[in-house]
């Protein structure tokens, strides 16, 4: 059965104290079942704080990056088992923002994945074009490299534990997000790479989300795409409501 994954990237916002009060509002308003998966990724610092906060909530703690290592001379890094010990479940991997600035490779986003498997952690790999290589009409061809790259020896059997998520940069933070028969085309597309790899039958399992300016008024919209399987939302996920809004899509 495909999920619906519906995250909140916090990215490089809010500190211990707005965070588990974005996180208390949101177990409030989210904490009854729903068949939907939900999660939160704050920064590195309040990953702690939040996932206490969450305890037993449906809302579930995603890290927005990690270092494929189990521990050792990694200045400044994060390993999985450290991620796991304060409470993650998720990790955001291969986020176009640090594919730009910290030059982040295909190949180490690939050793990233890995270890997030190994140690039981749920990865969502994110791909996605710019504008230039839209305009040149490479959009395809630019994911499929990004999803082969990212997934190289993940086994078929690995897959139910992996996510991925189109988020064209042209669209993310600019408000300017693709058409739902955009995003759809794409993620038939990056659907089509996953049955090319593992076969139909679990590429038809795999949850590909959205990303790019994703709000309450266009993701109904969105999510209705029968290829759309989720959504991870940058700006509108640090406001409770209309992450709530958001995550209660009608489709
Ligand atoms: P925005 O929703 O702010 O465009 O960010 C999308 C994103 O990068 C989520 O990972």
């Amino acid at each position: 059965m495909r999920k619906i994954i519906m995250a909140g990237n916090w990215k490089m916002h809010k500190t211990v104290g707005e965070s588990v009060a974005l996180a208390a509002q949101l177990n409030a308003a989210l904490g009854d079942a729903m068949e939907r998966e939900m999660l939160v990724c704050p920064p590195f610092t309040a990953l702690y704080a939040v996932a206490k906060a969450l305890q037993g909530s449906t809302v579930q703690v995603g890290a927005q990056n990690l270092f494929p290592a189990d521990e050792g001379a990694f200045t400044g890094e994060i390993s999985p088992k450290m991620l796991l010990d304060v409470g993650c479940s998720y990790a955001i991997l291969g986020h176009s923002e640090r594919r730009e600035y910290l030059q982040e490779s295909d190949q180490f986003i690939n050793q990233k994945l890995k270890t997030a498997l190994e140690h039981g952690l749920k990865p969502i790999l994110c791909v996605g074009e710019t504008l230039e290589q839209r305009g040149e009409g490479r959009q395809k061809a630019v994911v499929s490299m990004q999803v082969h790259q990212g997934l190289q020896d993940i086994p078929a059997e690995a897959m139910e534990q992996v996510a991925v998520a189109y988020e064209p940069i042209w669209a993310i933070g600019t408000g300017q997000t693709a058409t739902p028969s955009q995003a759809d085309e794409m993620h038939s597309a990056i659907r089509n790479n996953l049955s090319g790899l593992y076969g139909d039958e679990v590429a038809q399992d795999v949850c590909i989300m959205y990303g790019g300016s994703v709000k309450p008024g266009n993701v109904d919209e969105l999510m209705a795409q029968p290829e759309v399987d989720g959504a991870l939302v940058g700006g509108a996920s640090l406001d409770a409501e209309s992450f709530v809004r958001i995550v209660r899509f009608q489709s």
